[in-house]
């Protein structure tokens, strides 16, 4: 493990490598001034921060100046060593672009593949249960009339086989969510999950139009997991889901009156052994999205998801571009 670095250790290596710098340290100090950024990057110390260092070395050196023209070109020479300084923070946000494009392009993927999933289940899978049935019907023909109520039993368990394969490529991937929209496709699964849990579960929505169909899709599949959450781990027995828009924000949240549970604020390493709270962040990463849980034991577990208007919205500027 490394030794932890101090905000104040940075500040005096920030001021001492500047120094060196503008006392023509050249090209080497200049590779000085990129490290102390990356230092400080790795530190968590924000940009800021790093301004401020900058600015109160920046304000002593210059009170030691002679004269206009040194001050000048100490000055310039200052503000390149700051924008070298502040290229790993650069860096690092083109990094977490191209993550967070990497991310979407695999949610998309991961979608298309589900959605493929339900189309073979439902239709496939019902296709050949057709044929099965027609069989069973030519077979029962020749049978004996207790034969054919046996045969009849056979067929209506198929019945519900059906009923069930069909229920769930519903789930997987509701076509209401692609032909009507978030609030039908909610709706639709809290009265799915309501019926095979003993949760009584409330939908309010005051939505202004359709969202983007990313957006649309990651509030689903999050609430979905809120909801395996409520039913699975909570012990309550209400929830109260709450779609609207404010202030250019589109908002969801999702409540428990269940037992709650110690949340974290970020994912932890040792932590969250689950998945389903890590893949919530990673879609609302996707998209723009925070999420905050409000949870304690005892008290209940909400969820709030906050997705900017210009990221959610069909026809909001850049979804336009
Ligand atoms: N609504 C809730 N009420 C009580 N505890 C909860 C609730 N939601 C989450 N938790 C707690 O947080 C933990 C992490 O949830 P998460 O969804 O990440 O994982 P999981 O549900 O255990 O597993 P997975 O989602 O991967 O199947 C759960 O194991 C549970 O202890
Ligand atoms: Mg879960």
């Amino acid at each position: 493990m490394g030794i932890a670095i101090t905000t104040s250790d940075l500040e005096s290596l920030y001021s001492q490598a500047l120094e060196h710098y503008l006392a023509g340290g050249g090209e080497e100090a200049l590779r000085g001034a990129y490290e102390v950024g990356r230092l400080a990057l790795a530190g968590d110390v924000g940009l800021l921060d790093l301004a401020a260092f900058h600015h109160s070395a920046l304000i002593r050196i210059l009170a030691d100046s002679q004269g206009q023209d040194e001050i000048r070109a100490r000055f310039s020479a200052a503000s390149q060593f700051f924008t070298e300084c502040v290229s790993p923070y650069e860096m690092s946000l083109r990094g977490y672009r191209d993550a967070v494009a990497a991310l979407r392009l695999l949610n998309e993927t991961l979608e298309k593949e589900v959605k493929r999933i339900a189309h073979t289940v439902h239709d496939e899978a019902g296709q050949l249960l057709v044929v099965v049935y027609l069989a069973l019907t030519e077979i029962a023909k020749d049978l004996t009339p207790a034969m054919q109520t046996r045969i009849k039993g056979v067929n209506d368990l198929l019945h519900q086989v059906e009923g069930h394969l069909r229920q769930l490529s519903h789930e997987l991937r509701p076509t209401i969510l692609d032909d009507l929209g978030l609030v039908p496709a909610v709706q639709f699964l809290a009265d799915r999950v309501s019926k095979r849990s003993n949760l009584v579960i409330e939908v309010k929505a005051e939505l202004d139009g359709r969202l983007l169909p990313g957006v649309e899709t990651a509030l689903y599949r999050i609430i979905q997991e809120a909801l395996n959450n409520a039913r699975r781990h909570s012990q309550g027995k209400n929830v109260w889901i709450q779609l609207d828009e404010d202030a250019g924000k589109t908002m969801c949240s999702i409540r428990d009156d269940g037992i709650g549970f110690q949340a974290q604020p970020y994912p932890s390493e040792t932590g969250e052994k689950g998945l389903g709270l890590i893949g919530i962040r990673e879609r609302l990463s996707a998209i723009g999205g925070t999420l905050q849980i409000t949870s304690e034991p005892g008290r209940g577990t909400k969820l709030l998801i906050v997705v900017p208007k210009e990221n959610s919205h069909a026809n909001s500027h850049r979804a336009r571009r």
